[in-house]
C-alpha cells in the first residue's frame, strides 16, 4: 500500500515538473531549434535560456550554408560554424550541420571559372568534393548528422534543374554523400526537402533512397522541413510520407517545423526561398495580434502534428523547429518581407504559447512503446 502510494506521488511529481520540450520527448527523439547569429554569439540572454532549457539539438540557421563557409575559392570562415559547434558541445546537444549542397545560399563563384564561364562537370565535381571534404573533417565526430543535399526534387518529382543538376547531371547526389562519407564515416547523413507530403515529391525521394542503398551508399536519414501552412498539408498526406521513407529504412526527421497563420500570396510556393512578391498591407493582418479564432486553429495544428509525430516516435528520431520565437521566424520575412507572423512555439516576449504547455502534457504522458 506504501509502494503504491509512493509512486503515484512520484508519477504525479514528475508530470508536474515537465516544463521543457526535451524533458517530455525524452527517449522519444530529439528536440531541436535553429540558431541565428545573436543566438550563436550569446548575445541574446532571454533566447539563449529557452535554448538551453528546452532543446538537446541545434542547427545553425545560416552559418553553415556555402556562401558563408566558403566566400572566394580556398578562403573558408569558420568563425560562427565553430562558435555553433562550441556552444552545442557545452551544452550536450546533438549537432546538426546544414547544409552541405544547396542550390541557393551558394557562392557564385562556386559555378564559374576566372572568365566567368560555366565550369565543366569535372570541376564542378572537384569543388563539391573540396567543399565537403574540407567542411566535415573539420567537425568530425563532433556534429552528428549533414543535411548533404537540400531540396533537389520539385513539386511534381522531376529534379530542380539546379547548377549542380544542369552541370554534373543526378549523379551529383550521390557525389555529395559519398564524399560526406568518406570524411566522417561515424556521421548521420541525410536527405532534406520542403512539402515532402507532395506524392511527386514522396515518390522521387523513395527512389533515390532505393538507388543510394542498391549502390551501397549510406544515407540514414530523410529530413522533411515541415514549413506549414494552418491548412496545408494534410495531416494524412504527411503521414503517407513519413510511412514511405521509414519503408526504405531510413529514420525521419521534421528539420525545420513553422507553422505560418498569414495568407499565402500564392498556393504552391512550398518553401522554395526564391519566392519573393512585394509587400502589401492586406497580406499583414495580424500586425497588431494573432485572433483568438486564428489561434486556435493554430494550436490545433501544432497538436495534430505532435501526435502525428508521437504515434511514429519509433521512425523519426528528430523534430526541430526553425527559430525560438516568433520574433526570429524566417516566415516574418518569407515570401514577402515586413509581415507579422505567429509560426512559432515561444512568442515575441520569450514566453511558451499555451500549446506548448499542452506539447509536455502529450509528449510525457505516452510511454515509449
Ligand atoms: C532560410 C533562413 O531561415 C533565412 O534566414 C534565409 O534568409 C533563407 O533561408 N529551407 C532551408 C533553410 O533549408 O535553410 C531556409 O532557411 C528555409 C527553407
Amino acid at each position: 500500500m506504501l509502494l503504491l502510494v509512493c509512486s503515484g506521488f512520484s508519477y504525479a511529481q514528475k508530470k508536474a515538473t515537465v516544463e521543457s520540450l526535451k524533458q517530455a520527448f525524452e527517449g522519444k527523439f530529439y528536440i531541436g531549434t535553429a540558431l541565428n547569429l545573436n543566438q550563436i554569439w550569446e548575445r541574446d540572454p532571454a533566447a539563449d535560456k529557452l535554448i538551453k532549457s528546452q532543446f538537446n539539438s541545434i542547427v545553425a540557421e545560416n552559418s553553415m550554408k556555402s556562401m558563408h563557409l566558403q566566400p572566394q575559392e580556398g578562403k573558408f570562415n569558420f568563425k560562427d560554424a565553430d562558435k555553433f559547434v562550441a556552444y552545442g558541445e557545452a551544452n550536450n546537444m546533438f549537432l546538426i550541420g546544414h547544409t552541405l549542397i544547396w542550390h541557393s545560399q551558394a557562392p557564385s563563384w562556386f559555378f564559374k571559372n576566372e572568365k566567368g564561364e560555366e565550369v565543366s562537370k569535372e570541376v564542378l565535381i572537384e569543388r563539391m568534393r573540396n567543399h565537403i571534404t574540407a567542411v566535415v573533417s573539420r567537425y568530425k565526430g563532433r556534429i552528428k548528422g549533414w543535411d548533404v543535399v537540400n531540396e533537389a526534387i520539385l513539386d511534381d518529382g522531376s529534379w530542380r534543374k539546379s547548377k549542380f543538376y544542369n552541370i554534373i547531371g543526378e549523379e551529383f547526389i550521390e557525389l555529395a554523400f559519398k564524399f560526406a562519407h568518406a570524411a566522417d564515416p561515424d556521421a548521420e547523413l541525410y536527405y532534406n526537402d520542403y512539402s515532402m507530403a507532395l506524392e511527386g515529391r514522396r515518390n522521387s525521394v523513395v527512389k533515390m533512397i532505393k538507388n543510394l542503398k542498391s549502390k551501397g551508399i549510406k544515407i540514414s536519414a530523410i529530413g522533411m522541413q515541415g514549413h506549414l501552412s494552418l491548412d496545408f498539408p494534410k495531416v494524412e498526406e504527411f503521414e503517407k510520407s513519413i510511412l514511405a521513407f521509414a519503408a526504405e529504412g531510413v529514420k525521419v526527421m521534421i528539420t525545420e517545423m513553422d507553422i505560418t497563420v498569414l495568407p499565402m500570396p500564392n498556393r504552391n510556393i512550398g518553401a522554395q526561398v526564391e519566392s519573393n512578391f512585394a509587400y502589401k498591407k492586406e497580406m499583414n493582418p495580424y500586425e497588431d495580434g494573432l485572433p483568438k479564432d486564428k489561434q486556435t486553429i493554430f494550436e490545433k495544428r501544432y497538436l495534430d502534428f505532435f501526435k502525428l509525430f508521437l504515434k511514429h516516435e519509433d521512425k523519426i528520431s528528430r523534430v526541430t523547429v526553425w527559430g525560438v520565437t516568433d520574433a526570429d521566424s524566417w516566415r516574418n520575412n518569407w515570401p514577402m518581407p515586413g509581415r507579422t507572423d505567429y509560426a512559432l512555439l515561444f512568442d515575441r516576449q520569450y514566453n511558451a504559447k499555451p500549446v506548448v504547455k499542452q506539447i509536455y502534457r502529450f509528449g510525457s504522458s505516452k510511454k515509449k512503446p
